[in-house]
């Protein structure tokens, strides 16, 4: 039975959560593996919205498992509102989430660091979700983290937090000039988290092999985007972990032998949310138009997030690191109403060289522009259109464009937020 696993392809918000929501229906196990609270994942039913964090979005299937992998850091506060509100809408938890022992927990001062250092950094900020995830993934490749494993073993986690909050509190007070935390009512309250989460807690990792061998459909549900990935993305203006299909692997324990199929999130235009170069970000009205017409406000920090014509460049940088199968296009109804539509189809460099590939100096990045193809936009409403064959004939063109410009396949368009508002191609 094949694993698959979703990924996205531009800088996060590609609408992951519903296309994991939507192939869910056929998977026995939905697995997150890295990221934590900072990703915003929704998913659409008839009535409902639900806006997920740190739970896969295969959660709403009584019958579909659902992982937290080693990779993802876990704020325990978060995950267990997030528990409460699903439990709350009658989604069935207690059997179906299973936790890694060996994730990594967000303590009170990964926060405040997260908030102190993008404060000291001033114009140079990252523009993070401030939810602590750099400093804890530091944390962790410092070897001065805690698992999970040791935040429900009470003795083991008092001696660690005592240590790392007396050391934390040192950098807070003596360098950012913040207030100490009060480490006695974190380790209180921390301790309560932990006797809530402990059944959650599993060797995911081993499960994963026995679904694997068991011939069961995985489902792997990447946050973030491919552009966020820490080593292949805009660095620094990145998040601190691998979005990207290879980050399954490490993020899960799960071997890349094991891997069938690689599904690429974009949406037919662009956004990101935060700091950082964004070669075809549109600074004018029809930004604005995109922007409202999509509700493009971040699922978590509700900031507006910036918009940009679709980019082929790093539509290729994001295929050829993550190896797609296909591609999903979503939100592409956003688009209609638009009279002429951009592609970005190469860089020009400061000295006038033409570049296809995405440079790996952001120095460089920061001194291109964009080469575009225009294509005559489409003024009707696509929302209902169930096949391609339905869709106006210059969205079908900007459709075969893209797949031209990519060397990869749609298999998915995405013409509204539902999970039924999908145009599914077979080939
Ligand atoms: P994720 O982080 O990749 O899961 O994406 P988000 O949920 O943060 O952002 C995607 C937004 O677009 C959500 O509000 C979705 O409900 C919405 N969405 C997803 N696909 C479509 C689509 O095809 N059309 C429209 N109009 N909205 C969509
Ligand atoms: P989903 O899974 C979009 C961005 C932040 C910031 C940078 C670093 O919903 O696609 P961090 O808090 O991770 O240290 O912030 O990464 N970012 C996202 N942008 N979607 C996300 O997740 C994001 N998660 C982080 O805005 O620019
Ligand atoms: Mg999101």
């Amino acid at each position: 039975m094949p694993s698959k696993v979703v990924v996205g392809a531009q800088w996060g918000d590609e609408g992951k959560g519903k296309v994991v929501d939507i192939l869910a229906e056929n998977s026995d196990v939905v697995v997150r593996s890295q990221g934590g609270n900072n990703a915003g994942h929704t998913i659409k039913q008839k009535e409902k919205t639900f806006k997920l964090k740190s739970i896969p979005s295969g959660i709403l299937y009584p019958k579909v498992c659902c992982y937290i992998g080693s990779g993802v850091v876990l704020n325990p506060e978060s995950v267990l509102e997030e528990i409460k509100e699903l439990e709350s809408q009658n989604i069935k938890i207690e059997d179906n989430l299973k936790i890694d022992s060996r994730a990594h927990i967000i303590m009170p001062w990964h926060i405040a660091l997260d908030q102190a250092e993008e404060e000291f950094k001033s114009n140079e900020k990252i523009g993070t979700t401030k939810k602590g995830i750099g400093p804890c993934y530091a944390d962790k490749i410092k070897r001065t983290g805690i698992r999970l494993e040791e935040l429900i073993n009470p003795k083991k986690f008092k001696e660690k937090a005592e240590f790392l909050g007396e050391f934390n509190n040192t950098i807070l007070t003596k360098i950012y000039g913040k207030p100490a935390l009060q480490i006695k009512n974190i380790i209180e309250k921390y301790s309560s988290y932990a006797n809530e989460l402990k059944k959650y807690v599993f060797n995911v990792s081993e499960l994963l092999y026995e679904a694997y061998e068991k011939g069961k459909n995985i489902l792997f549900e990447s946050a973030q985007g491919t552009m966020l990935d820490i080593n292949y993305g805009t660095y620094p203006f990145v998040t601190s972990s691998s979005p990207i299909a290879g980050g399954v692997c490490t993020g899960a324990g799960f071997s890349p032998k094991f891997i069938d199929e690689i599904i690429g999130i974009a949406k037919a235009y662009t956004t990101r949310v935060g700091e950082g170069p964004f070669p075809t970000e549109i600074l004018n009205e029809t930004g604005d138009y995109i922007q409202k017409k999509g509700a493009e406000f971040g699922t978590n920090t509700k900031r507006k997030r910036r918009i940009g014509w679709l980019d082929t460049v790093i539509l290729n940088h994001s295929r050829k690191i993550n190896g797609f199968s296909y591609l999903v296009l979503n939100k592409l109804d956003v688009l209609s109403g638009i009279k002429t539509l951009k592609i970005c189809t190469a860089y020009k460099t400061k000295t006038g060289e033409i570049i296809k590939n995405f440079p790996p100096s952001m120095e460089k990045l920061k001194e291109i522009t964009p080469i575009y193809e225009e294509m005559p936009g489409f003024e009707e409403n696509i929302e209902n259109c169930k096949t391609v064959e339905e869709l106006p004939i210059n969205c079908k063109k900007y459709i075969l464009k893209i797949e031209e410009l990519i060397s990869c396949k749609i298999k998915m368009i995405g013409v509204g937020p539902k999970r039924h508002q999908n145009i599914i191609r077979n080939f």
